[in-house]
């Protein structure tokens, strides 16, 4: 039979009608996935890889569908999809990790999670840059599990979802107790999840470091986030990333480990190879001396890397632990009359301290400055850097903001300040929200700059 133009015409307008067809027979899914605690780990290069954790409580085959176009549910859209290729049966949790590479840099990418029961609600996340631009961070370390502490936790995260930095560098203390408690973890990670997400679904992702309160394993890290582990064993916690190019190297160390040995090979290894990075950060749970006098003091650990941190230029220190607030004048170690406890103020070559992990636990008494302390304070909350590459006559720089969440009235009443603090946009993330509580410096400043002026 002879093909006419009419057979032709129906034939297109079957083959259009039959993809009508089956286009309109994809509905968004009515049913949630049967998932929950999603977060996201920065363990790789940020620009090209995310890993997605979540805790699969039912349901088969679940899979990440994502994209750089947002499908909002309408999973079938997406055009790339990852399966998990971990999963962690820890804590009462079946933890999947799913890592996305092949990423573009600085890129906003939009993913759900489906499962045989349904589809999640649709998430984004930006990676990071890989030539220098500007950006914004939060650091800081200790939360509870209980009471007020938890509260203050709770105000912290919220702060993140409202500053929407690219990233939290979470030097330690993750859960009351030793780190094994499941109903702790539970609650840390449903918290995060439900806290830290912007209100249009934007994650932020973490770089966890390990503190004493994850001791109870000392592969908790990898359970919970998948965090790297150095010479194939799961107790050796540290590893390092890069973002922005050479604009910042981060190195996440392990107090709670042997830290001369293997770990200070590796560490000089590390600074050696990313010595001409602009900014050299390095986040660990102990602080050498800690600026509260119930601490105990860590020689040992100011021995095996505060050498190597003036040797090769260290910018930034992020420390945890005591459950306050300081920063130091850039510092290197000095043995003179001059110093104290090692160190001397260098405003040129020095490294500035910050810490020291306030998140959520009860903050103690800045009752330890030392000679080179800039500021110390008694409260709970995080530093907020803006960090910017260096253009025109304006050399590269990174202002620190310390923010506050939390504060005791009169000792025992908790007031929270997240609630009254504007919400950024991706458009103003670099400005001060209305009514965000910031630590004032000694010289009446809201923001310390790195190098110091
Ligand atoms: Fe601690």
């Amino acid at each position: 039979m002879k093909l006419t133009r009419v057979h032709f015409k129906l034939i297109s307008l079957s083959i259009i009608s039959l993809l009508l067809f089956i286009t309109s027979c994809h509905e968004v899914s009515k049913d949630l996935a049967s998932s929950d605690k999603y977060r996201l780990v920065w363990n790789d290069d940020p620009s090209s890889t995310m890993t997605i954790a979540w805790d699969q409580f039912e349901g088969e085959t679940p899979v990440v569908l994502y994209g750089e176009k947002d499908f909002g549910r309408r999973d079938w859209r997406y055009k790339n999809k990852q399966v998990p290729s971990i999963i962690q049966n820890k804590y009462g949790m079946s933890t999947h990790f799913a890592k996305l590479s092949n990423l573009d840099a600085d890129e906003n990418y939009y993913f759900v999670i489906k499962d045989s029961k349904g589809v999640s609600e649709r998430y984004w996340f930006k990676t990071a840059p890989d030539k220098p631009e500007q950006f914004t961070f939060i650091a800081g370390g200790d939360t509870k599990s209980v009471g007020p502490s938890l509260e203050a936790g709770k105000a912290s995260n919220r702060l993140v979802a409202k500053l929407r930095p690219l990233f939290v560098l979470f030097s330690g203390d993750f859960t009351s107790g030793n780190g094994t408690n499941p109903e702790y973890w539970q609650q840390w990670l449903n918290d995060w999840h439900e806290l830290t997400t912007t209100s249009d679904g934007r994650m932020i992702p973490i770089i966890p470091v390990h503190g004493n309160h994850e001791n109870g394993n000392m592969a908790n890290l990898s359970y919970i986030f998948n965090a790297p582990f150095q010479s194939n064993d799961s107790a050796n916690i540290y590893n390092s990333l890069s973002l922005g190019g050479d604009l910042m190297h981060i190195i996440a160390l392990n107090s709670e480990i042997e830290e001369g040995g293997l770990q200070r090979e590796w560490l000089e290894n590390d600074l050696k190879n990313h010595k001409d990075f602009t900014f050299k950060i390095a986040a660990y749970h102990k602080p050498f001396w800690p600026h509260t006098s119930s601490k105990r003091e860590q020689e040992y650990q100011y021995n095996q890397w505060a050498g190597l941190f003036y040797e090769y230029g260290l910018s930034l220190s992020f420390d945890a632990d005591s459950h306050m607030s300081k920063i130091t004048f850039p510092i290197r170690p000095d043995s003179t009359e001059n110093s104290c406890m090692g160190f001397i103020r260098d405003d040129e070559n020095g490294t500035m301290f910050l810490g020291e992990g306030s998140w959520g636990a009860h903050p103690r008494k800045n009752d330890d400055d030392k000679p080179w302390t800039f500021t110390s304070g008694s409260f709970n909350g995080f530093k907020w850097g803006h960090v910017f590459p260096g253009h025109d006559n304006e050399p590269a720089h990174v202002k620190i903001y310390t923010v506050i969440s939390a504060d005791y009235y009169e000792g025992d009443e908790i007031i929270l300040y997240d609630s009254i603090v504007e919400m950024l946009t991706d458009n103003n993330c670099f400005d001060i929200p209305e009514n965000l509580k910031i630590h004032k410096l000694p010289d009446g400043k809201d923001y310390v700059i790195f190098p110091f002026k």
